[in-house]
This record gives structure tokens, C-alpha cells and sequence, in this order.
């Protein structure tokens, strides 16, 4: 890619990658044949679809948007190796199958390489639920005749495990209360979803999550349209912001990521709401020269950790110095040796990155180490003179949907070889 803009014209935000792998998980919950409408076109979801089809869902999918999956009721529960290492969301089959079939033999999950990313919380959850588990080879396995409720308390509001705990609970025995849950739009998501299927839950997008658990088979197959990807919006505002010019960006669901938004204010980009032809577009006007901020990851409403690679290379060419402060992922620093081959100039001490921003980086060859640092790649190459190649994308594509298509049908100079 070479980098410079002005960028201009309009991006569509396809459905959130950390919702449609949950709510393809959750399919593992009763027979019948499910409908996902909004699928982001990404690797990830071929992989969590290759895992269903190993436990004995089937799959189609008509168009790369929308997916049809058909659970027979007859499950292997059993999730191997070659899959889930592939992709941290694997852990997400666990909750349904235990809850629907009384016993799940699981491969330890794998996914980005953000340091450990530990499963003790899902593992005390369905403890404190009545299950059992061991652990050998690599593998975990589970066992419950039928899961009871119980009133678990978070020490933190962990992703998986709130995901995890609710759709164990959606079939327990009784009332399951997830306190200090964590309320990210995808789990709002994924509760409606449920809900749809017929199960009791309330507290949809607080940290109190009540589910009285239903009888399996009170639940039935649904239609539904995945929740536009925060992520991959904000991807685009952080391209736009260095690039220069302006973009609309359509499908974003601006109340999702209020306060980010609120932070790239303060950094001079101009966002507005605008109603273009019946469909809401999220406008981003870029500054001539971006201002630096101070930054803090912390869980939904915060700022999410995976905006940051995008935060840290924009603040690479900001006014002034900026402190971003990691407060979940501490080993998740590695993209910034690539931004100083760039010529950003970026110090690491412990959970906190000093980014002292300079007039433009400077192209070179750089590695994605995984898919929001190889998103923050692509945004660095914009905000760059000269030439920049990217290796490594397959961890891109396995978040973004058509990364160069969209990014070059703006007007960024970028191609895949
Ligand atoms: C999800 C997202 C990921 C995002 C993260 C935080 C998916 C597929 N991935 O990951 O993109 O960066 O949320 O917003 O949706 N932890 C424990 N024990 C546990 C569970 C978690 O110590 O049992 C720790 C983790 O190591 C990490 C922190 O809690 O430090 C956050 O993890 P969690 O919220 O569970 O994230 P994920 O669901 O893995």
C-alpha cells in the first residue's frame, strides 16, 4: 500500500465478528434450522462453522451474509483440536453442549496471541452450576446430568464466560444470576437472540443478568440479524482520521461506542449522524492535524482493548504526546515494534504505552501479529509516505471483511498480492 489519502465516499460495516460466532454457538441449543442474516464474510466464521459441522450441525450459506444452520439434535459433543486452537470463540460450544447434552470434550482454546488468556471463570461458573470437570492432554471435559442455577459473581466482567454461563443457564434447573456480567453490545446481542429461542432472561444490557432456565424443549430454531462490528467501524474512522478527507460509514451503530467516539472528538475528527437516502450513516470528517489524548482500555462502556492498535498508530502522527493504559490484555504490545519500524515513535513500560506523535511515518515492510494489530497495520501503511507491505494478513481476514475492497474503493492506494 502507499499511504496519503484524502479518503471519500461511503464504507458499509458488515455484522460483528464477536457476536455471529456466539450466536452460531448458541445454535448447539436445540433442533431446527436457524437463520443469520448480517455475517461478516471472514475467515473466523468458516472455522467456527467447520467446528459445528464436527459436532454434527449442518451449514449453508446462500450468500456470504447469510447462514443457515440445521441441528438435527444429533450432537457429538466433542471439539477437536485442529479447530479450536484456531480461534479463541471455540469456547464459546461449551455452555450449549454441556447444558444440552450432559457432557463436553473440548480442546484448551487458542486464538490471539495476547499472552494467557485463562477459562477459570467459565470453569468456577458451571462448577458453582453443578458441573464437573477434568482436565488432561490438552483437553477439558465436563460433565452435568442437568446444570442448576446458582448466583455467580464475576471478580471481573469477562466476555466468554458471561456468554458462557448464559447459554449453560438458558436449560438449567432454576434461577442463574451473573453479577459484574459484561454488557457488551454483542452480549446484548446474543441475550436477544435467546430470547427469541424462547428463553427467560433479564437484565439484557446491564451487569445483572437473571435467567430462569426453561425446559429444552420450550426452545425453538430462530431468524436474526447479527449486530453491526464496533470494531470494524472504528476501524475505518482511525483510516479516515490519518488519511485525511472524509468517509460515511454505513451500518455503524454509533450508540454502541459512545465513548470512544467521544474520545476521537477530542482528537479533532468531526462525527455526525446523518441521514442519507433512509439509511443512517455515520460521517467522519478528519482534522488537518490530529490532537493527542490519554487513553485507558477498561470493560464495556470503556474504551475496548481491541480499539487500541487503532488508538496507538493515530496517536503515532498526532499533536503532542499521548498515554495509552492496557487494562486487560498486558502482553498486548506486540504490533508496536512494527509502528517503530514505521517510525512511530512509542515506548512500553508494563500496562502503558507513551506515544509521542511525529508529522508522518515512514513505509517498510511490517508483520500483523494478529487481526487488530494487522488492522492497525493497514492504518499505519495510510498514515505513511511511501510503500508499505503487510505479511501476516491471514490474521486479518480473519475480522475484516474485504479490507482492501472497501479501504480502496475510497480512494486508499492498497492491493492484496
Ligand atoms: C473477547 C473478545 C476479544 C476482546 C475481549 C475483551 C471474542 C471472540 N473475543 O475475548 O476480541 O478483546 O473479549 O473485550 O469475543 N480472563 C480470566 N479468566 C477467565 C476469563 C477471562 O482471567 O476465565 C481474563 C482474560 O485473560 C483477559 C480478561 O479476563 O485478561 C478479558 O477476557 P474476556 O473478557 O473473557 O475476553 P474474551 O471473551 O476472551
Amino acid at each position: 500500500m502507499r499511504g496519503g489519502g484524502p479518503l471519500a465516499g461511503t464504507v458499509a460495516v458488515p455484522g460483528a465478528k464477536n457476536s455471529v460466532l456466539k450466536l452460531m454457538a448458541a445454535t448447539l441449543l436445540c433442533d431446527g434450522t436457524f437463520e443469520l442474516t448480517n455475517v461478516p464474510d471472514i475467515a473466523d466464521v468458516t472455522i467456527m462453522g467447520d467446528l459445528l459441522e464436527a459436532i454434527g450441525v449442518s451449514i449453508e450459506r446462500p450468500t456470504p451474509d447469510r447462514l443457515l444452520l440445521t441441528d438435527h439434535g444429533n450432537l457429538t459433543p466433542v471439539a477437536p483440536y485442529e479447530l479450536v486452537e484456531r480461534i479463541r470463540a471455540s469456547i464459546n460450544v461449551l455452555g450449549p453442549l454441556l447444558t444440552r447434552c450432559g457432557h463436553v470434550r473440548l480442546s484448551m482454546p487458542g486464538g490471539d496471541d495476547f499472552g494467557a488468556r485463562p477459562i477459570d471463570m467459565h470453569v468456577a461458573g458451571l462448577e458453582a452450576m453443578g458441573a464437573t470437570f477434568k482436565f488432561s492432554h490438552g483437553y477439558l471435559e465436563a460433565f452435568a446430568d442437568r446444570l442448576h442455577g446458582a448466583d455467580i459473581t464475576f471478580d471481573f466482567p469477562s466476555v466468554g464466560a458471561t456468554e458462557n454461563l448464559l447459554t449453560a443457564a438458558v436449560l438449567a434447573d432454576g434461577r442463574t444470576t451473573i453479577d459484574n456480567a459484561a454488557r457488551e453490545p454483542e452480549i446484548a446481542d446474543l441475550c436477544e437472540f435467546l430470547v427469541a429461542m424462547g428463553a427467560e432472561i433479564s437484565g439484557v444490557g446491564t451487569s445483572t443478568l437473571v435467567v430462569d432456565g426453561v425446559e429444552p424443549g420450550s426452545l425453538r430454531a430462530v431468524s436474526h440479524h447479527t449486530v453491526p462490528d464496533r470494531i470494524q467501524a472504528a476501524t475505518y474512522v482511525a483510516a479516515v482520521a490519518v488519511a485525511g478527507g472524509q468517509l460515511d460509514i454505513a451500518g455503524a451503530r454509533p450508540e454502541h461506542m459512545t465513548m470512544l467516539l467521544d474520545r476521537f472528538a477530542d482528537m479533532g475528527l468531526e462525527i455526525t449522524m446523518v441521514n442519507d437516502r433512509g439509511g443512517d450513516l455515520m460521517r467522519v470528517v478528519a482534522p488537518t492535524q490530529l490532537r493527542s489524548i490519554d487513553v485507558a482500555t477498561l470493560p464495556y462502556p470503556g474504551i475496548a482493548t481491541d480499539y487500541k492498535p487503532l488508538i496507538i498508530t493515530m496517536l503515532a502522527v498526532a499533536d503532542g504526546v499521548g498515554i495509552v493504559t492496557e487494562n486487560l490484555y498486558p502482553g498486548r504490545f506486540r504490533y508496536v515494534e512494527e509502528l517503530q519500524r514505521l517510525g512511530a515513535d512509542v515506548r512500553t513500560s508494563g500496562h502503558h504505552a507513551v506515544v509521542r506523535g511525529v508529522p508522518r511515518l515512514s513505509g517498510a515492510p511490517v508483520r500483523a501479529h494478529d487481526i487488530r494489530a494487522g488492522a492497525a497495520m493497514v492504518v499505519a501503511g495510510l498514515a505513511a509516505e511511501g510503500e508499505t507491505e503487510i505479511t501476516g494478513i491471514h490474521h486479518i481476514d480473519r475480522g475484516y471483511d474485504d479490507l482492501v475492497g472497501r479501504l480502496s474503493a475510497v480512494g486508499a492506494h492498497i492491493e492484496r498480492r
